[in-house]
Parts: structure tokens; C-alpha cells; sequence
């Protein structure tokens, strides 16, 4: 068989371990031809690719970022080739596409598989935000970046008696936020799913300090915003899910403590960090896993599916079913945290 593979939308550690992972399973296990479509969905629709062997994919189960290289989705030019996909199946001779992204690129791929294009996704984003899987690879590499940040930004609070805001990714999910704010101890954790009241936020800091602990670290998701009435806030766009979009809410919540509280409060905004770098050992097995699966899927047949985890297994679920709604942290999770305001 012949297979392309191709990496889209923002990057995630664990892409290059999943390209590794197809390029095993299916040349060295099934006798496959295995190529590798450049820069994303462009490289498909461009023509753009390599042939990937054995020795292209050695080295690079360790390493952060994508080798074929990744590019945002041109929807408009996609949909186009939809339109003739016995063409782009022809010029391409492919048998099978396994295109690794997050909800706009397996959206896509769903688009494709309903065209006619025999596709088997692989579900990748740090935010852990695809409903039809418990867990993507990347998020807990970027649940560890965070959680060692707070750690170190604890000891520096302390010595300078400071509160510090710490914004991690997630716009539309809290999960990033959830798990480091838990993992890290911080004392305030504000997420995309729950309106925060900074009244509360100030009166556990004050608490804090009252009881001779002079320091707090708050994690606040890129995403969450304050309830309606409790702080000056501009108004985010109104994004595809229909959630309001903010910017710099790390920055302006710090600023808004700082002058309540009257004590310093310094934003720390992660950002890419979160997504640089090496996988965790949970992600590099996670992304071999879904790699090796897909392989198989595609050798069943099983196309229009993308591969998920369901408790330790690896399953098929359908393309159309995952892009359905986002995952966002619910009510009982926030609860066992203690800390969400
Ligand atoms: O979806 C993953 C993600 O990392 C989000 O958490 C973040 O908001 C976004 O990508 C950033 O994307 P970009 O790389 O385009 O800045």
C-alpha cells in the first residue's frame, strides 16, 4: 500500500514519535511505501512530499515539534479539492491518508473521508480538548511544563512576598490549567469554563497572607474570563464555538490583584513553551500507540475514523463524532480541585 501522512494545524510534542510510529509499523511491518506530505495540508494540495524509511523516521522519537512540518488549514482551498478527490487520489496514488492534527484538521479529514478520500486521523493537541478521546499526546508534556514552572515561581513568590499569575494555554478548555494549577499546588486556578469572581481571588490571597503565608501562585487558563460585574474586562470576539474570546487576561488579572490587594502581582504568560520541546515517556507511548493503529486501521479498511483512547485502549471512533463538540472540564472535576474560582 501506499500511505501519506501529514501533520497540520499548531504543533504538539509527540507528532514526530506518531511519524516514527506509521513509518515502523507499516514499512517494516506490512511492506507499506510510506510518504510524507510537507508543511501540513498545503503539501497534500501542492503536491509536496517524501518518501519516509526507516532510517528518515531514526532519531526523531525524542524530539519536539514535526519533521514534515506543520501549516495552519486553508479551508477554502481544501474544500476545493473535495470537490475532485479521484483527481488528487490519481495525481497522489495514495491508498490510504493519515493526517495527524487537532479539531480543524480532522475536521478536515472528515470533509475528505466524506469526499471519498480513504483517511484514518490521529487526534493531536495539548489542550486535551477532543471529545472522543480521553487523552491526546502533548498534554501531559505540557501539564509537566507548566507544573515545574509553578514550582519555581513558589520559591520566588515567597522570597518577595508577591502573588504571582501564572497564564498557561487553553482557550477553549481548561484542562492545561486544571491539572497543572492542581499538580503545581497552586492557591487559585481560573478556567474557560467558569466565570472567576476576583473578589474571591483576592480575599484567599489576604487569607493567605493573615495566616503568615505571604506568597500565592494563581494558574489562569488563556481563555477564562471574569463573571459578568466583577471586574472591568473588554470583550472578547465570539470564536466558531460561540465562546467569547479574550486576550492578555493573564496580564490584566495581575493588574487588577496588584491594585485591589495593594501587595505585587506579576504575570508570567508560558505560551509556546508549553508546546516546545521533548514528550513526556506517557506521550512518546501514547503517539507510538495511535501511530501503530492507525497503521492497522487503515490495513482493515477502517477509514473515516480516528484512532482515541478509552481508559488504556486504543479504539476507533468516527471522524464526525470527534470535531461534534469540544471537551471542556466539567463541573466534578473543577470540584476535587478545591481551588477553581
Ligand atoms: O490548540 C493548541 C494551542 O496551543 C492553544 O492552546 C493555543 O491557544 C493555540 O494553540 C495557539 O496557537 P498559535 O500557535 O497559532 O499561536
Amino acid at each position: 500500500m501506499r500511505i501519506g501522512v501529514l501533520t497540520a494545524g499548531g504543533d504538539c510534542p509527540g507528532l514526530n514519535a506518531v511519524i516514527r510510529s506509521v513509518v515502523h509499523r507499516a514499512v517494516a511491518g506490512h511492506g507499506d511505501e510510506v510518504i510524507g506530505f510537507e508543511d501540513g495540508f498545503k503539501g497534500l494540495l501542492e503536491g509536496r512530499y517524501h518518501k519516509l524509511d526507516l532510517n528518515a523516521v531514526s532519531g526523531i522519537l525524542a524530539r519536539g515539534g514535526t519533521v514534515l512540518g506543520s501549516s495552519r488549514l486553508e479551508r477554502d482551498r481544501l474544500r476545493e479539492a473535495c470537490e475532485d478527490t479521484e483527481e488528487l487520489s490519481r495525481e497522489l496514488a495514495l491508498d490510504a491518508l493519515i493526517p495527524i492534527g487537532g479539531e480543524g484538521t480532522l475536521t478536515a479529514s472528515a470533509m475528505l473521508a466524506d469526499a471519498g478520500l480513504p483517511v484514518v486521523g490521529v487526534p493531536k493537541t495539548i489542550d486535551n480538548d477532543i471529545s472522543a478521546t480521553d487523552r491526546t499526546f502533548g498534554f501531559d508534556t505540557a501539564v509537566g511544563v507548566a507544573t515545574e514552572a509553578m514550582d519555581r515561581l513558589k520559591t520566588t513568590a515567597e522570597s518577595h512576598q508577591r502573588v504571582m499569575v501564572v497564564e498557561v494555554m487553553g482557550r477553549h478548555a481548561g484542562w492545561i490549567a486544571l491539572e497543572s494549577g492542581m499538580a503545581g499546588g497552586a492557591h487559585g486556578i481560573c478556567l474557560p469554563e467558569r466565570p472567576f469572581d476576583i473578589g474571591n481571588l483576592c480575599k484567599m490571597v489576604e487569607e493567605r497572607f493573615d495566616r503568615q503565608k505571604k506568597f500565592a501562585v494563581i494558574c489562569v487558563a488563556e481563555g477564562a474570563h471574569p463573571a459578568e460585574g466583577t471586574m472591568e474586562y473588554q470583550k472578547g470576539e465570539i470564536d466558531q464555538y460561540g465562546h467569547e474570546r479574550f486576550t492578555g487576561i493573564g496580564n490584566r488579572l495581575a493588574v487588577e490583584l496588584e491594585r485591589r490587594l495593594g501587595k505585587e502581582a506579576k504575570p508570567v504568560i508560558l505560551g509556546h513553551v508549553q508546546r516546545g520541546g521533548t514528550p513526556t515517556a506517557y506521550d512518546r507511548v501514547l503517539a507510538t500507540r495511535y501511530g501503530w493503529h492507525a497503521v492497522e486501521a487503515v490495513h482493515r479498511g477502517d477509514f473515516g475514523q480516528m484512532t482515541a483512547l478509552r481508559g488504556t485502549d486504543i479504539v476507533m471512533a468516527p471522524l464526525a463524532q470527534a470535531t461534534r463538540e469540544l471537551k471542556r472540564v466539567p463541573e466534578d472535576r473543577m470540584d476535587e480541585a478545591e481551588v477553581v474560582f
